[in-house]
């Protein structure tokens, strides 16, 4: 088995959209689903650049599927070139994850028995971010007048929430310069010109004829070469993006032209894109020996994480589905910074600060949110895009009923992410000891945050506490509750931690603490109501040490998940959204999640007696994806590895193997990165705090061998476990 390629032996259409998602290819700056150069019916084409996002229905802004720079077709002595005309004889595709160059090899046989091997090759280079390569090569079976199409087309379709389609580019012009091609494009709404350049060539065969075609919308180059039987032909397209993100608007054609210049050619490229790889593995890497499937399910999702993660540029965020694909429209939410961000807090403290400083740019949308709805302090959206702003849909269409709208609320009461960003900032100064950011940026985070909290705090007379109330935890069958255990929990320790961090700062940066007293109003006042807060916040539990989802939780109806086995479908869908409510089966278990981020808070006991009465009420399967490999890691705490792996699997191959049915929709963020935590801090036990780290390993039975590798305070660590009698 090869621990480094996906491979796929045989094109099923009615697995395309899945198969598009799990073969995009990508490289920080965009990515770009696996659909096939030549098109397929059906095909959802998109390729996705951070930060270009604009307007539309519902779903308030998306990002927008940019200009098509794949399209090209090939005609045999006139016949054209596509998987579903004449008959494919092989078919063969692979992503290499070691460089993320995907290889298509196709036989195909043209209806009128035209034949030929063709293979497609093409990245994102890692090496140099505009810049994308594609190579073809064609082997006609008898001599053959080659005729390809390579163009760039300025009209994309985003599939909207509804099953609309959208088109968010105003053409603004093309033409070509050079022998190369350019098209010039601008967002509809949100103003972000794009201009593309391409370049095609011919590196083996005798091309007879190349012809301009300017098509408004599809600029295109024709070239005409002849093939002798069995001889190959090859044809390089080489394709540059620059945006007014990047540069001043009037300069984008420019730069894309300029870019094609840098590159000499593909075999150029392609190394200079595999020696970065190179040097990403060399920190990401975890090894895994005996066990194929987890080793190369494992590389998957890093590599997913790794083609998703902002290198370059800090106003940026990962989305739920990464760039992957249309589902929850590029939108940021908690899945960053409680699933994903610990992977890059740990292996790219440079990428991990991009993430947290994107969330620190837009400290004052967050303090706009906040006092929107009568509170201080900074209340981040639960959805969030490129202005911070709310960007949660009010409505969307029904699940099962698409001409229903539903309300989601969410965006109204699910505030614990402002809590979760907190704590993903201190876990990165505890990690990386980056005193410097934290004083620069950090410490408010966590300051105007826990401001917010103690706002938030509702003071309960009656029962002398301060509640949450009206609430959405992590576990999100439940809206509507009183005091979520995890909402709660976490608010008061970003209240403590916000102490905490002002007395560091007081000590060491005196300067920086009396500027962020004066700015966000920290007087004694508000931090004795901060003290209250802390003393007094309500957290529902039982004596004997059971935290309780919320309120009142124990009064829903247990039901026996085992009893509705085998099921196809989420408890969600079996109960309905207002049935589901009425019972105590969880989305995620948070309780048990809450026990992960503050494990040094509880006995082994306690996690014990909560891990055995969650674990059965949690819906794992069809739940939500960020909990297997969360519940992976608790299996691990309490000492049940094999159960862990059976999580860990799961979470390992959501996308993989389509587990939840909706990877079209794009990559699993979430459990991406959910798999580097639940190996490293679950199988592996890795444990960090300010004094240093330790391992407490807790191996499947059946792996021999775990390896990874970590940065701990700007050194890298590697940690090598070996099983008993490994
Ligand atoms: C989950 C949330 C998650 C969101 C985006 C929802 O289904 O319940 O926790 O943030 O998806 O992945």
């Amino acid at each position: 088995m090869n621990l480094w390629t996906i491979q796929e032996a045989d094109f099923t259409p009615a697995t395309q959209h899945h198969k598009e998602t799990i073969f995009t290819t990508g490289n920080g700056y965009l990515a770009t689903r696996g659909t096939f150069e030549e098109g397929f019916p059906n095909d959802r084409r998109a390729t996705f650049l951070h930060g270009v996002f604009d307007a539309a229905p519902l779903v308030v802004t998306e990002l927008a599927n940019a200009p098509d720079w794949l399209p090209f077709e090939i005609f045999l002595n006139g016949e054209r070139f596509a998987l579903d005309r004449g008959s494919v004889i092989s078919f063969e595709r692979a992503l290499d994850l070691r460089n993320g160059v995907l290889t298509r090899r196709v036989e195909w046989e043209s209806p009128r028995g035209e034949r030929a091997a063709i293979v497609f090759e093409r990245f994102a280079s890692l090496a140099a971010l505009h810049a994308l390569f594609l190579r073809v090569r064609v082997t006609p079976q008898h001599a053959s007048e080659i005729h390809v199409r390579a163009g760039l087309n300025g009209t994309p379709i985003s599939e909207g929430s509804q099953g609309e389609r959208l088109l968010h580019w105003n053409w603004q012009g093309q033409g070509a310069r050079d022998g190369n091609v350019f098209l010039q494009a601008r967002t509809f709404h949100s103003d972000i010109e794009l201009g593309a350049a391409m370049r095609v060539t011919t590196t083996l065969g005798n091309e007879v004829a190349r012809e301009f075609w300017d098509v408004r919308g599809e600029p295109t180059l024709a070239l005409r070469v002849n093939a002798g039987a069995g001889e190959t032909v090859m044809f390089e397209k080489t394709v540059s993006y620059y945006t007014s993100r990047d540069v001043e608007k009037a300069r984008v054609v420019e730069c894309a032209l300029q870019e094609l210049d840098a590159h000499k050619n593909w075999a150029s490229a392609y190394q200079a894109n595999a020696d970065a790889w190179q040097e990403e593995w060399e920190r990401t890497d975890v090894v895994i020996e005996g066990d194929e499937e987890a080793q190369l399910a494992l590389r998957f999702n890093l590599f997913q994480m790794l083609i998703a993660a902002p290198r370059h540029d800090d106003r940026v965020n990962i989305g739920a589905k990464t760039l992957s694909g249309f589902g929850y429209r590029g939108h940021a939410f908690w899945d960053t910074e409680i699933f994903m961000l610990p992977l890059f807090i740990y292996t790219a403290p440079h990428i991990a600060k991009n993430l947290l400083n994107y969330r620190y740019r837009l400290l004052d949308a967050a303090r706009a949110k906040a006092k929107q709805n009568g509170f201080e302090g900074a209340q981040f959206p639960w959805e969030s895009a490129d202005t911070g702003e709310e960007v949660t849909p009010t409505w969307l269409p029904h699940y099962a009923d698409r001409t229903k709208l539903i309300r989601i609320w969410t965006g109204d009461i699910e505030i614990h992410i402002s809590a979760d960003i907190a704590y993903a900032a201190h876990q990165y100064w505890v990690a990386t000891g980056d005193y410097e950011w934290l004083i620069a940026k950090g410490a408010e985070l966590i300051l105007d945050t826990a401001k917010f909290w103690a706002a938030r705090a509702e003071w309960n007379n009656a029962n002398a506490r301060y509640e949450y109330n009206d609430v959405i935890g992590p576990d999100e069958y439940h809206e509507h509750v009183n005091n979520n255990y995890y909402t709660n929990r976490l608010a008061q320790w970003n209240l403590q931690t916000a102490f905490d961090t002002l007395n560091w700062l007081n000590e060491h940066a005196p300067k920086k603490a009396r500027e962020l007293e004066a700015r966000l109003g920290l007087n004694a006042a508000r931090l004795d109501k901060w003290r209250d807060v802390i003393a007094k916040m309500y957290l529902p539990a039982l004596p004997n040490g059971l935290l309780l989802q919320f309120q009142d939780y124990l009064q829903r109806t247990d039901v026996d998940l085992a009893a509705l086995e085998p099921r196809t479908i989420s408890v969600q869908q079996h109960f309905g959204i207002e049935g589901t409510n009425e019972t105590q089966v969880l989305k995620q278990p948070d309780v048990l999640m809450l026990m992960y981020l503050l494990q040094n808070n509880f006995s082994e006991k306690q996690v014990r007696l909560n891990y055995d009465f969650y674990t059965p009420r949690t819906d794992h399967t069809f739940g939500s994806s960020l909990g297997p490999s969360i519940q992976a890691i608790m299996a691990c705490k309490v000492g049940k590895p094999d159960d862990a792996y059976e999580h860990f699997i799961r979470a390992l191959r959501a996308d993989l193997y389509d587990v939840r049915g909706n990877a079209h929709d794009g990559i699993h963020g979430a459990s991406a990165g959910g798999t580097w935590q639940a190996v490293v801090f679950g199988f592996g036990g890795l444990r960090v705090t300010k004094e240093g780290w330790s391992i407490e390993p807790r191996l499947p039975h059946h792996w021999t061998r775990l390896q990874f590798r970590f940065f701990y305070h700007g050194k890298q660590e590697i940690v090598e476990i070996v099983a008993d009698g490994g």
